[in-house]
């Protein structure tokens, strides 16, 4: 068997996630369902099913809620075998097994505003190897996981690697959109630069990325320069989209075009187009929910709005 090149990942959790307000003022928006499962539940059986061992989730205060769902429970599951409910049992432990396998480890976020600075903190307790860093609002459904799709590229190029999609052309003020220089084989792109939310005028490609990265040392000293600047400075925040363009002004960075579908959570309409995905795949509850949205057609203020 051989072993992948990546062991590591990183799962920025420490934001605010205002845009969910007021769902996520006591529940973290990484602790929202989607389906059966809270979204970054999905995220971590993304990276321990692509072979990851090793995975760091930053967090800020408030966010114990996402600690709690990944600890064991013995005293619970002790409870449910007395009561006779051995499969609720068994899926409290199956969770706890999930972190076990990924040894998920938590840390403080510290430093300036920005997603570049979990990334950074991460280095620092994870060393300076190549490492995966999903963003925890995304949710993808594919074949060869989306991190695997991401490694995959990785152990070919040997470079960074940003998972990106092709997007409509009024989207690109949501996302980062790479200048794609040249189109290779099996949805690899080579990138040599990075801009962040630009007009659709202004933008140089019709790809988003998507929220996935392998990061490399490279990076990693990109993103401790600009928090130098930062620290000299105060000015702006420490973004990884800045790190990855400048990086890629001087040196090869790579784009793969991830096979699947994403829904993203960030944000309520994606969310609810995620959870409504997700109930409508479900094997006993989608012909349930076939025949409710027929019946809210005819009356749609009966719904709870
Ligand atoms: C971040 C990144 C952006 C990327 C997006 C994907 O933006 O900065 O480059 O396209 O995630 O979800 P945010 O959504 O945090 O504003």
């Amino acid at each position: 068997m051989t072993t992948s090149m990546i062991r590591r990942a990183v799962i920025p959790a420490a934001g605010l996630g205002s845009r969910l307000l007021p769902l996520t003022k006591a529940t973290p928006k990484e602790m929202l369902p989607v389906g059966d499962k809270p979204v970054i539940e999905h995220t971590v059986r993304e990276l321990v099913a692509s072979g990851i061992t090793d995975i760091t989730i930053v967090v800020s205060g408030g966010k114990s809620l996402i600690q709690d769902h990944f600890r064991p429970n013995p005293a619970l599951v002790e409870q449910l075998r007395a009561d006779g409910k051995s499969a609720y049992a068994d899926a409290v432990e199956e969770v706890a097994e999930l972190a076990r396998q990924g040894h998920i480890t938590y840390l403080d976020q510290h430093g300036p505003y920005g997603n570049g600075t979990p990334v950074l903190n991460a280095a620092r307790h994870l060393g300076d190897e190549p490492m995966l860093v999903l963003w925890p609002d995304d949710v993808f459904v594919a074949e060869v996981p989306r991190a695997q799709q991401l490694i995959r590229a990785y152990e070919a190029t040997r470079c960074p690697v940003l998972a990106v999609m092709p997007m409509a052309p009024q989207d690109s003020q949501r996302y980062g959109v790479p200048v794609v220089k040249e189109d290779l084989d099996d949805g690899l792109l080579r990138i040599t630069g990075l801009v962040e939310k630009p007009k659709p005028a202004d933008a140089p490609s019709a790809f988003a990325a998507i929220g996935g990265y392998v990061v490399t040392p490279g990076i990693i000293d990109e993103l401790r320069e600009q928090t130098r600047r930062w620290y000299e400075h105060r000015t702006g925040e420490v973004y990884l989209t800045d790190a990855v363009n400048a990086y890629a002004a001087t040196r090869a960075v790579y784009g793969q075009v991830i096979q699947g579908r994403w829904y993203d959570t960030g944000n309520p309409a994606d969310y609810l187009v995620a959870q409504f995905a997700s109930a409508l795949a479900h094997p006993e509850y989608g012909p349930l929910l076939r025949q409710l949205a027929l019946d809210l057609d005819e009356d749609p203020t009966s719904g709870p709005g």
